[in-house]
Formats: structure tokens, C-alpha cells, sequence
């Protein structure tokens, strides 16, 4: 992104690094084990989310621009591959997003910063569909 002083900035140094990212990542967590539509993106997940919740902190923090310690640890991200094991169609997708639009509104407080996450996300989340619609 663009800062007012027209330096490019990383989405990471935009949000405010890791600490924001965890925030988020918890509440996206959140949201998935109390919204209604989730119920079944919940239920492909473990009952005890805390490696899941480490692991999507670094790599958000990395996909921000932030350090790159999900790669060191875990090698390429492969993200489409490492979904496959997971039925994925355009209900999964939807709630996906919807948990991460919820959990944005409540931990970024800067609109722009929001809107940057979620307009790169929703592609992103498209791609993990591997289930046909209908
Ligand atoms: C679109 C619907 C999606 C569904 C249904 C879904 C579901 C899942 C599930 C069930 C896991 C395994 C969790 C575990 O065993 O701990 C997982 C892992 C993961 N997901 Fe997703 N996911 C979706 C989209 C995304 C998107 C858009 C991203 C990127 C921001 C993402 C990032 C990750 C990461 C980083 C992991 C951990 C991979 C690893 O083990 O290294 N997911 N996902």
C-alpha cells in the first residue's frame, strides 16, 4: 500500500505487525465457533485450534509481507494442495469470508487496511474451492 508520504509500505507495517495479526486470527477463530453459517467450516476443523490458530498467524503475517517463518517452518505454502483433503464449495468459501469480514471489523480499526485484507483474500479463498457449485 501507499502511504501519505507515498512510501510503499507492506500490509504487515500497515496493520502494525504480529500482534494485530494474532488478534485477528483469534477472532476469526472466534467467529467460526459461534456464527451459524460456519457450523460446518468449524466442524472440518480440530476441536483444540491453537496450532491451527499459530500456524494461519504466521502465515498471514508472511502473506502480509511480514517474516517469512511460516515458509521456514513449513516449506512452500502449497495453500490449494494443502486444502484439497477438505471439501470446499461456495457455501465453505462464503463463510470462510464471512468469519474473516467479521473478525476484521473487530480487531482493524483503519477501513483501508480492511479493505486491502479482504479484497485479497476473497480471491484467494475462491481458489480453495475444489467442489462444484450446486
Ligand atoms: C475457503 C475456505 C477454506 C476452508 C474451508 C479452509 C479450511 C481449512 C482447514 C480445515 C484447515 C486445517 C486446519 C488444521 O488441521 O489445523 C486449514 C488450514 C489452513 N488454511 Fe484454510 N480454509 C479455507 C481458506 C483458506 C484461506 C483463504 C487461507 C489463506 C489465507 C487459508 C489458510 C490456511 C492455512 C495457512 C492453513 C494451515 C496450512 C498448514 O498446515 O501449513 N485457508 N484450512
Amino acid at each position: 500500500m501507499t502511504g501519505d508520504s507515498g512510501q510503499k509500505t507492506t500490509l504487515y507495517q500497515w496493520i502494525g505487525g504480529m500482534e494485530p495479526i494474532g488478534r485477528l486470527v483469534d477472532a476469526f477463530y472466534h467467529q467460526m465457533d459461534t456464527v451459524p453459517e460456519a457450523r460446518d467450516l468449524r466442524a472440518m476443523h480440530p476441536s483444540d485450534l491453537a496450532e491451527t490458530k499459530r500456524v494461519l498467524t504466521l502465515y498471514l503475517a508472511q502473506w502480509m509481507g511480514g517474516p517469512g517463518d511460516y515458509s521456514a517452518e513449513r516449506g512452500h505454502p502449497r495453500l490449494r494442495a494443502r486444502h484439497l483433503g477438505f471439501q470446499i464449495g461456495e457455501a465453505e468459501r462464503d463463510a470462510w469470508l464471512l468469519c474473516m469480514k467479521r473478525a476484521l471489523d473487530e480487531t482493524i480499526p483503519d477501513a483501508r487496511g480492511r479493505q486491502a485484507i479482504l479484497g485479497a483474500l476473497a480471491p484467494l479463498a475462491d481458489f480453495m474451492r475444489n467442489q462444484q457449485a450446486g
